[in-house]
C-alpha cells in the first residue's frame, strides 16, 4: 500500500446532543470510530491508519482499535483542522498518498477508500467525493430574506476521505493560517487543482440524532 488515512475522531460531537465524544457514540453496539476503521483497513492501498482521538482518551482508543487493525493514535486538537495536523506530522515520509477521513463518516465503504486514492495515484493533486445537490438551494441577507437562487446544477455535496500527494497536503498546512472547514478548502487556497470524483451515499456525515437513526438502517442493508 502508498496510502496514510487521517481519521480525526477527535470533536465532541454537540450536535448529536449530549453523551460521549462522537467518534465513541455506539451504532449497532459499536463506536463510530471502530465501524471508520475498520471499513478503511478493509481497503487494500491503506498501509497506515492515524487517529486523532481527544486527549483524555488516547489510551482508551488504542485498546479499543487493538482488535480491529493496526493503527497510530495521537491526542486531536481543538478544531478539526488541528486533529489533521497532528495526525499529518506522524505520517512516515514515504507514504505517497494521504487522505483524510472523518470518524463521523461511519459507514464509508473500501471501494470509496480506494477510488479517491486510484484518482491521486492516476496524477491529480488533489482529489474529494461529491454528490449533486438534492435541495434548491438560496441564498439569504438580514431578516432571512432571500437575495438569489443559486444554480444547483454546479453546486456538489463534499464528503470524505479527501486524498491528496502527501507533498501538497504537507505544504497546504504549513501555509495554512486561517480556518477551513475542509482539508481541500486549504489546498485550493494555496492554488492546487481539487478535482471531484463520485461520491457514496454510504459515506454520510453522521452529526444529526437523525442521522444516527438513518446509518442504524444502512447497517441492516445486505
Ligand atoms: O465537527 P465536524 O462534524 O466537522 O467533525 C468532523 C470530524 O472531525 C469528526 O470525525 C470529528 O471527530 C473530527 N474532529 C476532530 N477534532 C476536532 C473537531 C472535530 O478530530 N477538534
Amino acid at each position: 500500500g502508498d496510502v496514510a488515512v487521517l481519521v480525526p475522531a477527535a470533536g465532541s460531537g454537540v450536535r448529536l446532543g449530549p453523551g460521549a465524544p462522537k467518534a465513541l457514540r455506539l451504532l449497532g453496539g459499536e463506536p463510530l470510530l471502530v465501524h471508520a476503521v475498520r471499513r478503511v483497513a478493509a481497503a487494500p492501498s491503506v498501509r497506515v491508519i492515524v487517529v486523532a482521538a481527544p486527549a483524555a482518551e488516547v489510551e482508551a482508543v488504542r485498546e479499543l482499535l487493538a482488535a480491529v487493525a493496526p493503527v497510530i493514535v495521537v491526542a486531536g486538537g481543538a478544531e478539526r483542522q488541528d486533529s489533521v495536523a497532528a495526525a499529518l506530522a506522524v505520517v512516515p515520509a514515504d507514504v505517497a498518498i494521504v487522505l483524510v477521513h472523518d470518524a463521523a463518516r461511519a459507514l464509508t465503504p473500501p471501494e470509496l477508500v480506494e477510488s479517491v486514492a486510484a484518482a491521486v495515484r492516476g496524477g491529480h493533486p488533489a482529489v474529494i467525493p461529491a454528490l449533486p445537490v438534492v435541495d434548491t438551494i438560496k441564498e439569504v441577507g438580514t431578516g432571512e430574506t432571500v437575495l438569489g437562487t443559486v444554480d444547483r446544477s454546479v453546486l456538489r455535496s463534499v464528503q470524505t476521505p479527501q486524498g491528496f500527494r502527501h507533498d501538497v497536503l504537507a505544504a497546504a498546512h504549513r501555509a495554512c493560517l486561517d480556518a477551513h472547514t475542509d482539508d481541500a478548502g486549504m489546498v485550493e487556497k494555496a492554488g492546487v487543482p481539487v478535482v471531484c470524483v463520485p461520491g457514496s451515499e454510504l459515506a454520510l456525515k453522521i452529526t444529526r440524532p437523525l442521522d444516527l437513526i438513518i446509518a442504524e438502517a444502512l447497517l441492516h442493508v445486505p
